[in-house]
């Protein structure tokens, strides 16, 4: 790698590079990917070892603090997590004030943005005991504004977290439960869910982590930084696109139209439609994270007995797409998004909420993130340069 500052230093050159294709922001010890190679590792272990052995708490300890926890760290890793799940009554209130139908991404980032509000103990960026505190809390509290979010839209009374349940469970009882009866834990479900969400814990430099590190470069706090970078997974290009296949797949289905014209329609780049769940920045060969999904999307199917026409159209749409020369000529293949609608979907999840549950994934590598920056000497505020093609000076009307 050229090291671009000392480069552009001597030479008096700028580098211009759209989408930061071929730019490193930083340097990092988290997350490894080698996208030719389909090869993903966290802190040097492979995905696949990760999410068959680890809980997504684990996992979380293990992005942030670099090592596998022992018995004991894990032990008071979630007790601490669990002292937080409560979210102030006020809090509570500020959901209330959402439109009925509103979407659970903005709600969530706006939720999470407010925690700067109610907690001075945990904004100071240079201060290690609030980052920790600010850490544990986000853990918390995010899958349970995530769950009241749901329950927002659909007009049905929050419950309150029961820290007796793990971190999925209680989750899925505050999303799914109800105040009249006893929510009924469906193992199956809770291991697949623990999985998704473990496959998507850390990406290195994506847009939305990459975004976090950005906002956190300013000294802005760890709620603050983290609440920009759930706006930046909302893009469809994004976190969005589990959402964006789901709607493809209906689209298919409804339309009536030959799965094989669908994909013809993509060649052709009719009304710029793409293949939602295909295609990856980084992979170009396959992503190991898809391989695992697809494992967990027949298990899942089978064992809650679903019969889903849009699996089917899925594989369909793949099984094309991977024999077709556009798609190999372009290196697209599936990526880790395009059956986990699916799977949500059978599991009961509304398609809106789907990228809600990709940010619950995703936090812990968001916090491993931003901490790593901000304990780096090396960083520096974010402030990319640009190319200037506008006009070079003028007068405004009527001024000579
Ligand atoms: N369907 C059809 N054609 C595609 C697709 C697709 N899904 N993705 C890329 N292409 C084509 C482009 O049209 C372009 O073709 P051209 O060379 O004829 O102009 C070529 O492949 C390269 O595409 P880029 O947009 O330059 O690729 P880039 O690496 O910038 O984009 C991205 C990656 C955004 C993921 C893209 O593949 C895409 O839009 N996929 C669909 C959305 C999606 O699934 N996003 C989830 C990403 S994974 C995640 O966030 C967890």
């Amino acid at each position: 790698a050229i090291d671009l500052s000392t480069l552009t230093k001597q030479t008096g050159l700028t580098a211009l590079d759209y989408g930061f294709v071929n730019t490193a922001s930083t340097k990092s010890n988290i997350t490894y990917i080698d996208g030719d190679a389909g090869i993903l590792r966290y802190r040097g272990y492979p995905i696949d070892q990760v999410a068959k052995n680890l809980s997504f708490l684990e996992t979380a300890w293990l992005l942030i603090y670099g090592e596998v926890p022992s018995a004991t760290e894990l032990e008071g890793f979630e007790e601490n997590i669990r002292r937080h799940t409560l979210l102030h009554e006020d809090l509570k209130d500020f959901f209330s004030g959402f439109p009925r139908n509103a979407h659970p991404m903005p709600v969530l980032s706006a939720g999470v943005s407010a925690l700067s509000t109610y907690y001075e103990d945990s904004l100071d960026p240079n201060n290690p005991e609030h980052v920790e505190i600010a850490t544990y809390r986000l853990l918390a509290k995010l899958p349970v504004m995530a769950a009241y979010a749901h329950k927002k839209s659909i007009g049905q009374a929050f419950l309150y977290p029961d820290n007796s349940l793990s971190y999925v469970e209680n989750f899925l009882r505050l999303t799914f439960g109800n105040r009249a009866e006893n929510y009924e834990m469906n193992p199956v479900v809770v291991n697949a869910l623990e999985r998704l969400l473990i496959l998507h814990e850390d990406h290195e430099q994506n847009a939305s982590t990459s975004t976090v590190r950005l906002v956190g470069s300013t000294d802005a706090n760890l709620f603050a930084s983290v609440s920009a970078g759930i706006n930046a997974l909302f893009g469809p290009l994004h976190g969005g696109a589990n959402e964006a296949v789901l709607t493809m797949l209906g689209e298919i289905k409804n339309s009536g139209e030959s799965v094989a014209k669908y994909v013809e329609r993509v060649k052709n780049k009719e009304d710029g439609v793409r293949l939602m769940g295909f295609g990856h920045r980084v992979y170009k060969n396959f992503d190991p994270r898809a391989v695992l999904v697809k494992e967990s999307a027949d298990e899942v199917l089978v064992a809650l007995g679903v019969k889903n026409d849009l699996l089917d159209i899925a594989k369909e749409l793949e099984g094309i797409a991977l024999n077709d020369d556009y798609f190999r000529e372009r290196k697209l293949y599936p990526n880790v998004d395009f059956y986990t609608g699916v799977i949500y979907k059978a599991m009961g999840f509304p398609p809106r909420m789907f990228t809600v549950l990709f940010a619950i994934g995703r936090l812990p590598g968001w916090i491993g993130h931003w901490r790593e920056m901000n304990e780096d000497p090396q960083t520096k505020i974010g402030r990319p340069q640009q190319l200037y093609t506008g006009e070079v000076q003028r007068n405004l009307p009527g001024l000579s």
